[in-house]
Order: C-alpha cells, then structure tokens, then sequence
C-alpha cells in the first residue's frame, strides 16, 4: 500500500495546472450511456474514478480508451444493464448509471452503493425522482432492479439539495416521454456542464444554472463531445497549501468563478488573490487569520474543501468554527490532524479549532478523499517529517499530485 513521505516547512513557490474536475467527468460518462456512438471527452483526469467509471462502462459492453487526457467511449454495443457491488462498493457514483441505462434500454441492476468512509450516503432522491417518471424500482439483495421500465415526464421537487440526484434526473429526463420539471436542483458547477454538454447533443433543457429545470424529452441525442471543466476541488486545495504554508501560487487551467467561496474564505485568512481570465495566483505572506466557515451548496462554501480548510485553520492566529451543513459526519480528518498537534473539539457537527504555532510531522493514515488532502496540507506546514498512508484515497481524486506539489517546492516522496 502507497505511502506519501513529506517533509514540511517549505514555501510552495511556483504555478501549477489543474486537471480536468472529476465530479464533472463522472457524470460526463455515464451519460454517453443515452446515445450510442462514439463520444468524445476530453481533459478528462487519470483518476481511480475515472478509471472505475470506464471499468464499468466497460462491462456493461462498451468500448472505453483513454489516450492522454482524451476519453472515446463507444456505447453502440452496450449489451448488459448490470453495475456489479463489486465496482460501485469502491465509488459511489456508478449509481449514475442507473438513470441512462432505464431511459435508453429500459431495464438496469444496479448494486446499492455502500455507505463511505465517513457515514451513510442515502439514493433515496434519486430513487424518489426515477419512481415519479414511472419506474418501477425494486430492491433486491442490495440491488436495484427496474424492468420494462418507460419513464414519463414529472415534476420532482428535491427536499435536498443534491448534486447526484440532479445530475440523475437530468440525465433520466432528456430521453423521457414529455416534459420533466426538477425543482429544487444542485447549481454545481459539475451539474451545469453535465446540462451544456446534454444540450449540445441534442437535449432540451431550460434553466441551467437556476433552482428550476424545465426538461423536454426528445427521441434520440447524438453522441457527446465535449471538455471538461477544470477542477475547482483541486484548484481550491492548491490555494489552501499556499495559504498554509505562506507561498505563493498561480493557478493555471482554471475557471475562478467555480472556486470563489473557498478563494474568498482564504482572502478572509489574509491571502492575496489575483484572478485572471483562467488562472488565480495565491500569496500568502504570513500566518493565516482565524475565520469560520459554514459549507453549503453552491455557490456556497464546498463541503470538499472542509477539511482542507480545516488544516489551514489548524495554524491560524486564533480561534476558528468550522460547520459542516451537508455531511454532519465528515470529519474523520480531525483525530488525525490532533496527532499532528492540532486542537480540534468537535461538537456534532461543529469543530472548534484553536490555531496552534505550530504542526509537527507524525505517521497519519488518510480514511477518505478529501481527508487525505487535508493531512497532506497539515504535512507541508508541519515540522519534520509526516508518514501519509492509504493514500490510493488520494488518488482517487487527485491526478499526480505529490508531482504538482514537487514543482512547487515541496518534499513530498510516494514510498511503496
Ligand atoms: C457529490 O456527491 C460529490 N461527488 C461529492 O464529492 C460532494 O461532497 C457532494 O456532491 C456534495 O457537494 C460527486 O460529484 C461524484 P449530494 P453526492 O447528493 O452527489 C444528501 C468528493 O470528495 N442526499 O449532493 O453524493 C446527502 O446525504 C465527493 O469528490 C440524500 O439525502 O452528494 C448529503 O447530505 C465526496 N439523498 C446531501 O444530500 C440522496 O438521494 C448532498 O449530497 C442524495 C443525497
């Protein structure tokens, strides 16, 4: 099992380009599930997702290859419905499947995703959504099953604001019978991209980027062919080690917009920010300010940069309360931040950090994605050596960090 050996106290000093987002080419892929033909994805991120989500595109009977950043699927041949618990155990997202395989053959098995690394993660919106279009879904052995399945337009209101069910629905929508209105939808940047890039293959879709989506089906789309977006995760997280380990950082490849809330919240930590047309520089000149932060929904500050931001904070002036809305449980980061010296009291969902002057190196263990960024920050700042382990969590939504974080001056060193 990898291991990341860092050893911190370095300034990160330099420009670094930020891959394609993940959480926009996942659902990217599954959507090339609604037409057959060959689609075309390009900036796509060599990811452990990436890399699953064309496992199981692969099994359900398509043709998957990944050439550099460009991704060609051919669904033409697609001859299963079937997405085994053996793939989506490992990512959750393979549920996004389940929605294009019922609009296009009518039928699908998808395994129930487990729950992750910090707590359960509920599909009853998107099972609610698909079951008011028609769907006859049932559960069987942790399975979902749908059987002559012909979905019709509905109006679904979500109760929650959910970036998958939204991409689901949407997803499900744009082959259905007649028209479909979702109220109450994700504005992720992830989400509008996934609607231009249905729209651009026929799809038609009114409201992208508002809280209401008016969807009409249509008889067929072409096959897709599109870039995706730049990772606003990624991006945010470089410009947090920036702050952490009071460096100065330009962002290339990236669309500041998506990533405002976190850039903002460092801006509030005494950064100085510099934005262009697609990149951000970060400078941060000395220690960070305390702040608080509550994550929301877009355009909200992201439930993926909690904990990131959380590390941050860890080394602040002062004191900081760090709410988390979205996961009451994501938290798994904070035991192993305290064993690097943090002060961290947390109250259901509610940390309380008081900055202390100083992190030290120890051997941590990364438990989910974005955790193992945030014990990758602390590693930068802290004294002497840290010992990261578990990470493939890490690159699973990371593209060659400890490489990026190398040309910007750290010591960072993958040991098997
Ligand atoms: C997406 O997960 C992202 N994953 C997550 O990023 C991200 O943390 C999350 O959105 C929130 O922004 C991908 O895009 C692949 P949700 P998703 O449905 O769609 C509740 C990462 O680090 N909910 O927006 O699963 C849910 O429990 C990953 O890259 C229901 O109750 O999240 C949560 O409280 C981790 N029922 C809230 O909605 C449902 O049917 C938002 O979840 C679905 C969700």
């Amino acid at each position: 099992m990898d291991k990341l050996l860092i050893t911190g106290g370095r300034p990160l000093e330099g420009a670094v380009r930020v891959s394609g987002a993940k959480n926009a080419a996942l659902p990217v892929m599954a959507a090339t599930l609604l037409a057959p033909g060959v689609h075309r994805l390009r900036n796509v991120p060599r990811l452990r997702d990436t890399q699953t989500f064309a496992r199981v595109l692969e099994l359900l009977g398509a043709r998957v290859s990944f050439e550099g950043d460009q991704l060609t699927i051919d669904t033409g041949d697609v001859n299963s419905v079937e997405a085994p618990y053996e793939l989506v155990k490992t990512m959750r997202a393979s549920i996004y499947v389940l929605g294009p395989l019922l609009a296009r053959f009518g039928r699908a098995k998808v395994s129930l995703p487990g729950g992750c690394a910090w707590g359960p993660r509920p599909v009853n919106l998107h099972l609610a959504g698909l079951r008011a279009m028609g769907a006859a879904l049932d559960i069987e052995h942790g399975y979902i099953v749908g059987r002559n399945v012909k979905l019709k337009g509905a109006v679904i209101g979500f109760d929650v604001v959910s970036v998958g069910a939204t991409a689901q629905l949407m997803m499900a929508a744009v082959l259905a019978e007649g028209a479909t209105v979702l109220e109450n939808v994700a504005l992720e940047p992830d989400v509008t991209a996934l609607g231009q890039a249905l729209i651009a293959c026929g799809a038609r879709i009114e409201g992208l980027g508002s809280r209401r989506l008016a969807i009409e089906g249509v008889g067929r789309l072409r096959p897709i062919d599109t870039t995706i977006i730049p990772d606003r995760i990624e991006a945010a997280t470089f410009a947090a080690a920036a702050a952490m380990t009071g460096g100065a950082v330009r962002l290339e490849g990236v669309v500041p917009d998506h990533c405002e809330a976190a850039l903002r919240k460092l801006e509030e930590c005494g950064c100085t920010l510099w934005r262009g047309a697609d990149e951000v520089t970060v400078a941060c000149p000395g220690r960070p300010q305390p702040v608080n932060v509550v994550t929301q929904p877009f355009p909200g500050f992201p439930t993926d940069m909690q904990a990131q931001m959380m590390a941050v904070c860890a080394v602040a002036g002062g004191t900081s309360v760090i709410e988390d809305t979205i996961y009451f449980d994501r938290f798994t980061h904070v035991p192993e931040l305290a064993r690097m010296g943090a002060r961290i009291e947390l109250k259901g969902n509610v940390a309380v950090v008081k900055g202390v002057d100083r992190l030290y190196g120890a051997q941590v263990m990364a438990t989910d994605l974005r955790a193992s960024a945030s014990l990758v920050i602390a590693a930068l700042a802290a004294e002497g050596e840290t010992l990261i382990d578990r990470i493939y969590h890490l690159d699973r939504g990371y593209e060659t960090l400890e490489k990026k974080l190398g040309a910007l001056g750290a010591q960072v060193r993958r040991v098997h």
